[in-house]
């Protein structure tokens, strides 16, 4: 099988790699590039396609579709939430402002969701064969619930209201850095986020991505749930390896309504 363009987009970032979907794993150099200061869909754009250029240049992509992923709700190829992004992402027919400028299929999904995927298919939660909810801390909070390998998609549960409060904004790795907090403070939070979390959905086991789940020896181990917590494994990579998988998958499922 040939190798799959996935893009990561991210508030920093722009990243794109050619994933192997037999091994999971990229087989190329990353490329990265600045995310645009005002990250509109249409500055955006522009940068995935000097993306996909450079890899169409020195690679045979086919007609593939090529997998993106964008930090909001995505439902039936339009972006429908900007907690953390431009709020001109509201509502966007973002997959075809996409399609139309890579002039190739593209397919959108959310970060979190792809994040998610990847840990199943190749990574911490590999052939899980119950619930398993990937959660990634960030700058936000992402989720992803998956039952016997089925996706249930954009279930923002990093929104939970918990405590009269957004919970990404008490708990998200963004907000420890901005508050300074130290493991001791944090640690607390993410313990009444995750034992809430727990309570409602009762999954078989927690993933925990995102940059800050390099450091997981620090505050894993202080949690104290009934639910397996571990660490995911493919770190940076998990978004775009997700996107790729979720293009192809959904070659072979197209959706009814889209
Ligand atoms: C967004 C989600 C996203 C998460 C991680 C949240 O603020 O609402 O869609 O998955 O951040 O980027």
């Amino acid at each position: 099988m040939r190798p799959v363009l996935g893009i990561d987009i991210g508030g920093s970032g722009i990243k794109g790699a050619l994933v192997d979907l037999e091994k999971g794993e990229f087989c190329t150099d990353r490329l990265r590039i600045p995310t645009p200061e005002k990250s509109t869909p249409a500055k955006v754009a522009q940068v995935v396609a000097r993306i996909v250029n450079s890899f169409a240049a020195e690679h045979d992509l086919g007609d593939d579709p090529v997998g993106i992923t964008i930090p909001a709700v995505v439902t039936h190829g339009r972006t429908r939430s900007a907690a953390n992004i431009d709020k001109s992402w509201i509502d966007a027919e973002a997959e075809q402002i996409f399609a139309d400028k890579l002039g190739r299929r593209v397919v959108l999904v959310n970060d979190a969701d792809a994040a998610g995927m990847a840990e199943v298919q190749y990574g911490a939660a590999k052939g899980h064969p119950g619930l398993v909810i990937v959660t990634t801390l960030g700058t936000g909070i992402g989720s992803a619930l998956i039952y016997r390998g089925l996706l249930v998609p954009n279930t923002e549960l990093g929104h939970l209201e918990i405590d009269g409060r957004d919970a990404e904004s008490h708990a998200s790795a963004g907000v420890k850095t901005n508050e300074g907090l130290k493991y001791s403070e944090y640690v607390p939070r993410l313990q009444r986020y995750y034992s809430h979390l727990e309570s409602l959905f009762w999954p078989d086991l927690i993933v925990v991505g995102g940059g800050i789940s390099r450091s997981h020896h620090k505050f894993l181990p202080k949690l104290e749930l009934k639910t397996p917590i571990i660490p995911a494994e493919l770190r940076n990579r998990a978004g775009i390896i997700g996107a790729a998988w979720l293009a192809v998958d959904a070659q072979s499922h197209p959706d009814p309504l889209g």
